[in-house]
């Protein structure tokens, strides 16, 4: 892997993350948040239905390394109906309406830590994971969600893995810092998603913090200006 910006070298993926220590940087009022996406060269963000066949082994390196570098990960419900997660070394944080899940997935029927943040009023089955449950009414407020996490978990930074609408709303609410976008070199084609859908009130800017590349497929990490 080669790191073309900032100062060009060789780099891996351990000594790029290493540097990166987003828990030193959380707001007042919610922890710091990063986004990881991977996107084929024309803006999808699923081959037949998933995000798996887009990036490569390195790719996966790079969400596996970023995962250790955060207190909470956190996705929608949509995402955890397609990927069906696996538990993971650190808390995992759901999206959810309709409380609507894929119950008998690795999260929830192997131990593990899962917080719930639902509009539902129904309950979750038993499961092997441990399970808390925060109420919204209406529809999850994120704003809220991310000060709960601040204060009353204790989550200094916190990797939100999407999909696409969860990230539509958390751009639109201001709540994302950083952006790490794998590109892969493939065109795909179709009517897949792309790494935001839904309308953003105003165009978010973004500066290119990092940029690597290896066999072709860049890693960039963008932040917000
Ligand atoms: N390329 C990538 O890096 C990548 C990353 C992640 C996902 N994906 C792909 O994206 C697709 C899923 O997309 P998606 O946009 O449907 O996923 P999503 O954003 O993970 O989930 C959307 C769902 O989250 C819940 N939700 C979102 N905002 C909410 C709120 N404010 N209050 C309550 N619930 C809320 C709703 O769930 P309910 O239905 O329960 O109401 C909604 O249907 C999958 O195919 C996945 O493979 C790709």
């Amino acid at each position: 892997m080669r790191r073309l910006l900032p100062d060009p070298g060789p780099t891996t993926v351990s000594e790029q993350l290493d540097a990166y220590r987003p828990w030193e940087e959380p707001r007042e009022e919610r922890p710091l948040v990063a986004m990881n996406f991977v996107a084929t060269l024309d803006g999808r963000a699923t081959i037949e239905g998933r995000s798996g066949p887009i990036g490569s082994d390195t790719d996966t390196a790079m969400l596996a390394g970023l995962r250790t570098r955060f207190d909470a990960v956190m996705i929608g419900a949509g995402t955890m109906r397609v990927e069906r997660y696996s538990p993971l070394a650190s808390k995992l944080v759901i999206i959810s309406g309709r409380l609507d899940l894929p119950w008998d997935a690795p999260a929830f029927t192997e131990k593990g830590e899962v917080l719930i943040f639902t509009a539902s009023e129904t309950e979750p089955p038993e499961t092997a994971a441990s399970i808390e449950v925060v109420r919204h009414e209406g529809a999850v407020n994120l704003v809220e969600a991310m000060r709960h996490l601040r204060h009353e978990r204790g989550v200094r930074a916190l990797l939100c893995e999407g999909g696409p609408h969860i990230h539509e709303q958390m751009q639109a609410d201001g709540l994302v810092d950083d952006l790490f976008l794998t590109i892969a070199p493939k065109l795909s084609g179709g009517e897949a998603p792309r790494i935001l859908e839904g309308p953003l009130p105003d165009v978010v800017d973004l500066e290119l913090a990092w940029l690597l590349e290896e066999d072709g497929e860049l890693f960039a990490r963008y932040h917000r200006s």
